[in-house]
């Protein structure tokens, strides 16, 4: 039985309607129709198609490999099982470091690839990247903190937002997406109380993973919910097959723990 056949698809207005009312937006990753069908069945509010697709579906080490073609191929088969949820799909590594590459890269993900709305990991300079792509009505989410595509130029996975200095950088660089027309702020690895303060003071929607309950909504890594991901997790991962017996239930848990606040818990926090 499909759970969201009579629910109407999630929209962008809807999104910022939640944060306002304070209701927690459940976000997954998915990167191909049957766990597409099976997240949008259980009522995720946002589907992913992340470039951790390099290391979960590619077997990298990185997701700095990954293509546009690739995106644009997995956003396409994602995007033909929804019916509820609404699609984000990444814009892998390189394919934005001009303004013109990034408007040239994020139509086809939209128009080849079917996606709602784009992400893309900029840096500081790349900020007019995000004024070009909302001058063209393109939907955006920046994603901020820990950016997995500079994980070499930063020296390595680690938490952002720690001292007070740091804490005033990210804001300050929220307050400038935002003004840059983007609509919604990824944070990854984020120390809860700056993750607190972000929110706060950001009109638009802030999704977080690793940067504690104080946000609008929370995503995980599907197959880390399914705890089927090699190597060492990282704190914020919950295997929710754990307490679960189907795949169906596992993601309904997680669903459920974000919309009760109950994900993340004090040990998934930094
Ligand atoms: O690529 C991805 O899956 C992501 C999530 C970890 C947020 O960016």
């Amino acid at each position: 039985m499909n759970d969201t056949l009579n629910k109407k698809p999630i929209t962008l207005t809807k999104l910022n309607n939640m944060k306002t009312q304070g209701e927690k937006i459940a976000c997954i990753t998915a990167y191909d129709a049957s766990f597409a069908r099976v997240v949008d069945n259980a009522g995720a509010d946002i589907v992913l198609v992340g470039d951790s697709l390099g290391m979960v579906i590619q077997g990298k080490k990185t997701t700095i490999p990954v293509k546009i073609e690739d995106m644009i191929y997995h956003s396409r088969i994602v995007a033909s099982a929804l019916q509820y949820s609404f699609l984000i799909t990444d814009m892998p590594f390189m394919s934005f470091y001009t303004p013109e590459i990034a408007l040239e890269n994020a139509s086809k993900l939209m128009q080849d690839g079917d996606a709602q709305m784009i992400k893309l990991e900029g840096n500081k300079s790349q900020l007019n990247i995000i004024e070009k792509l909302s001058q063209s009505d393109i939907p955006i989410c920046a994603h901020i903190g820990l950016r997995p595509q500079s994980v070499h130029k930063i020296g390595g996975y680690k938490v952002h937002g720690k001292s007070d200095e740091e804490a005033s950088l990210l804001l300050k660089e929220a307050i400038m997406i935002e003004e840059l027309g983007a609509d919604m702020i990824l944070i990854e690895c984020v120390s809860s109380s700056t993750a607190k303060i972000l929110n706060q003071e950001i009109k638009i929607p802030i999704i977080g993973i690793g940067a504690g309950p104080d946000v609008d909504g929370q995503i995980l890594v599907l197959y880390d919910i399914l705890g089927i991901t090699s190597g060492v997790s990282p704190k914020f991962v919950k295997n929710y097959m754990k307490d679960n017996n189907s795949i169906d239930q596992a993601i309904k848990s997680y669903i459920k723990e974000v919309k009760n606040k109950e994900y993340p818990a004090p040990e998934h926090c930094f």
